[in-house]
């Protein structure tokens, strides 16, 4: 494990890369971002990058990529067919995730899709960790439900817990049982679970999982997104891994698991996806999806140019230096919000910083929207685009009644190797401002919301005037700065 102390005793995280190409960015004034949340349905994906400073929102695709990558994209070989890029891709498959069969995709969400299209259909349920937006969606597209089987530690925004996204082992099993294992295609285990702060599981407890998924005789798929961030928390918070190298740990994590899938615009800092197993009758099952909803098999929807930039990214997952990067900085970053009394969710997970608008806005209830309220008024008076993850990112259930999300959070992606410390600096100073002014937040509520993935391109509005009045708290307290 690689450590680097500062004589001073500062705990600060060190840049182990230099930057050599740079994208200008904007921080356009409050009146301007006011006039943009408006335009954009008071939704952060609906912003134009225009009137963004720092970009928040997600690390998926947004991540730095590396020169080898760059130079790798070069030497792509662009045939519909047998491409030599596609079996670079599929030696760094084996290489880094251990599997021999690899089906391409052109996102992690295609795999979900392909996986859901496979195996799950009505009065099917497919236990988990917890749910992606993505994989629940094309679940329930297909008449299947879901039950999240975390353990109660996992809802407890400050603990010092280091595996909160462990699998609730005795409800998998009491949930086998009840349901019936013939009713369960598989069992889908989250690395780095997104939806409640980018937290962990252990490898035993995936270890756990897999003995279960032995006994009654089920799938054991691993959603491998986020698995380099995961293993890099398994070697420093578990005890047997403190010593494993990034390369045993992720492969011991894939190797409990019969079918992985992976959004690459994550894992490998790159764009596509993809499914990989060792087992062939697995493979069979989805092989023929993949050149009917994606495209053939040596290409599967993606550039073949980003082929040759994952199989590089996918080795550079191994290097512990490059991959502690983003996990580094949000350890700062939440240690420097925790200090300053701002509820933020802790243990630092990965993938970013996720501040509890449940708490900051409690004033703000459910049905308004605490965490959407609190994205769009971070925006306002920062230009920083964070993303909700809340009830707006929930979907309705199949009555069409409105589902409450367990977590109301404001999640600030860090993505790898994009900002400076001083721009998390900057995150950290407006929020704190933010949290001093945080009454004066409103809610929201929806204008035009699609049946589906609603939080993508939803349209909401404030239901009184409160951004007019936090813009001008923000202009009396910082005059003509931006
Ligand atoms: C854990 C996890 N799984 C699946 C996906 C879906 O991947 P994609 O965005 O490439 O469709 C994501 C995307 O953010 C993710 O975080």
């Amino acid at each position: 494990m690689q450590e680097i102390k500062f004589y001073s005793g500062e705990d600060l995280p060190l840049e182990l890369h230099k930057v050599r190409i740079v994208q200008k960015l904007f921080l356009v004034p409050i009146e301007r971002r006011l006039e943009a949340l408006y335009e954009g349905g008071f939704n952060t994906f609906r912003l134009s990058t225009k009137d963004v400073f720092l970009d928040m929102l997600t690390d998926s695709g947004t991540n730095a990529m590396s020169d080898n990558q760059l130079a790798a994209m070069m030497q792509a070989d662009d045939a519909y067919a047998g491409s030599q890029s596609f079996e670079r891709l599929q030696k760094a498959v084996k290489d880094v995730l251990g599997k021999e069969y690899l089906l391409p995709v052109h996102q992690g969400r295609a795999a979900e899709s392909l996986i859901s299209i496979a195996y799950v259909k009505k009065g099917s349920l497919v236990p988990m960790n917890y749910h992606f937006t993505t994989a629940l969606a094309h679940i329930t597209q297909n008449g299947g439900k879901i039950a999240e089987l975390l353990y109660d530690e996992a809802y407890v925004i400050n603990s010092d817990h280091p595996f909160k996204g462990n699998m609730n082992i005795e409800k998998l099993e009491e949930t086998i049982k009840s349901h019936g294992a013939t009713n369960i295609p598989f069992i889908r285990m989250e690395a780095s679970t997104n939806l409640i702060g980018g937290q962990p599981f252990s490898v035993q407890n995936l270890r756990d999982v897999r003995a279960m998924a032995d006994k009654y005789g089920i799938r054991l798929v691993l959603d491998c997104s986020l698995l380099g961030e995961n293993a890099y928390l398994v070697m420093k918070r578990e005890e047997e891994f403190k010593n494993s190298s990034m390369e045993i740990i992720m492969k011991e994590m894939t190797a409990l698991a019969d079918l992985c899938y992976f959004s690459a615009r994550k894992i490998s800092s790159s764009r596509g996806g993809g499914m990989c197993t060792d087992k062939m009758e697995i493979f069979r099952e989805l092989e023929a999806l993949v050149p009917l909803y994606e495209g053939f098999l040596t290409y599967g929807g993606i550039s073949i140019r980003e082929i040759e930039a994952m199989a590089v990214g996918l080795y550079e997952t191994q290097d512990e230096s490059m991959i502690c990067q983003s996990p580094n900085f949000i350890k700062y970053l939440v240690g420097a919000l925790d200090k300053k009394g701002i509820p933020v969710i802790k243990p630092a997970g990965v993938l970013g910083a996720h501040v509890d608008a449940m708490q900051v806005c409690a004033h703000i209830p459910q049905t308004e929207y605490p965490a959407g309220a609190l994205a769009a008024a971070l925006f306002l008076i920062s230009g920083v685009r964070g993303m909700e993850r809340g009830s707006i990112s929930n979907q309705r259930d199949e009555y069409g009644n409105e589902t409450y999300a367990d977590m109301e959070l404001l999640r600030l992606a860090v993505p790898r190797r994009v900002f400076t410390l001083s721009q998390i600096k900057y995150v950290e100073d407006r929020l704190h401002w933010l949290y001093d002014n945080r009454k004066l937040i409103g809610g929201l509520r929806f204008v035009y919301e699609p049946p589906v993935l609603r939080f993508f391109m939803g349209g909401l509005e404030p239901t009184s005037d409160w951004p007019q009045k936090l813009m001008a708290k923000f202009k009396k307290d910082f005059g003509e700065s931006l």
